[in-house]
């Protein structure tokens, strides 16, 4: 089985990442070849600082390790390493319809119909759909805003499969968690946790301080009925802190529930202020370790000589299926 996914480089990591993704990528080291990627190029679907970009690269790569992705046993590389991912991402918009690219909510969101969006956030799914197709990924594990795009790319994959052959590209299938698929914003609870919300209490980053873990924790937006039950509809904010409780601990939402029944909610946001800072406290540590470390530049280049055979392979198969060359 193999596996492939990929975290944008943007400062700001936080948990949902971690509990909807890394999590996923750490556990599936065990079950197959796992390739995670750092995607630079669709960093850039929207203007970034150049050096910070290239900061926010070596972010990634070291918090990949930190969390327990074995640099030896999964290839961890820079996607503009591989010139494959460029190559059959424009092949792959050529393959797609404007009305279903016009679809992407993520694509919807952040447009809101202005005429100077830039045009790579509207192809930004042809390029991720090149990413996964380009190593035959089997398996791909994200959170569940990604679930659309991992859609797309199986109808891409299946419409260029019935025009040139059923062996031309490995349909995926996306892999998402119970818990933690989707974390909401602790200050609100009816948006995304995000990498780009201003407020510093809407999350909390893998990076951040046992103090700041606390107090988002702490003030994290409730309701006022005081009882500890999972309703998403009604108690948005509660079922918020259940659902990030129970994918950092691996307790049952229903054991969660017996287990603080008739307890004030203040109880329940202490203790998640330990369960988060156990679990948070060693990756930052590891961080601290290896993001200066040669080990991580040696890695990435191992890693981008590993990806690109692979991905040279792949893209020797598709340009034959399409004619392309001499
Ligand atoms: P990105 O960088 O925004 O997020 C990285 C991963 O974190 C997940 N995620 C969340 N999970 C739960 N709750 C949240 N609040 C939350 N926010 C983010 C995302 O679903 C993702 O799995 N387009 C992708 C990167 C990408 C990719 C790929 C992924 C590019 N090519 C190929 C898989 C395969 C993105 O922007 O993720």
């Amino acid at each position: 089985m193999r596996v492939f996914s990929g975290v944008q480089p943007t400062g700001n990591i936080h948990i949902g990442n971690y509990l909807g993704a890394l999590k996923q990528f750490v556990a599936l080291q065990d079950e197959g070849d796992c390739i995670y990627c750092i995607v630079d190029l669709h960093a850039i679907t929207l203007p970034k600082e150049p050096k910070e970009l290239k900061n926010h690269i070596l972010d990634v790569a070291a918090l990949y390790s930190a969390v327990g992705i074995d640099l030896k046993k999964s290839i961890v590389f820079v996607q503009s390493d591989v010139p494959g991912h460029a190559e059959l991402s424009w092949i792959l918009t050529c393959s797609s319809y404007t009305g279903e690219l016009s679809r992407m909510t993520q694509f919807k969101d952040k447009a809101k119909g202005d005429e100077s969006t830039p045009t790579g956030l509207f192809v930004y799914p042809a390029l991720m759909a090149a990413d996964i197709l380009l190593y035959d990924a089997d398996i791909v594990p994200v959170g569940n805003d990604q679930k659309q795009h991992i859609e797309l790319t199986r109808d891409i994959a299946i419409r260029i499969n019935n025009r040139l052959g059923d062996d031309t590209f490995v349909v995926p299938a996306g892999r998402f968690l119970k818990e933690g698929a989707r974390v909401m914003a602790l200050d609100d609870p009816t948006a995304k946790m995000s990498k780009s919300a201003e407020s510093e209490m809407s999350r909390i980053s893998l990076l951040d301080d046992d103090g700041k873990i606390k107090k988002a924790i702490m003030r994290s937006t409730t309701d006022s009925d005081g009882e500890i039950r999972y309703d998403i509809e009604n108690k948005p904010g509660i079922s918020n802190l259940l659902s990030i409780y129970s994918a950092f601990s691996g307790r049952s939402i229903e054991s969660l529930e017996q287990g603080y029944a008739g307890q004030g909610y203040g109880t329940l946001k202490k203790d998640l202020v330990e369960v988060a800072v156990d679990a948070l406290s060693p990756i930052r540590d590891r961080y601290a370790e290896i993001r200066h470390s040669g080990e991580l530049k040696a890695a990435l280049e191992d890693g981008a000589e590993r990806a690109n055979a692979i991905a040279e392979r792949t893209m020797k198969r598709v340009r034959e299926r399409f004619g392309l060359g001499r």
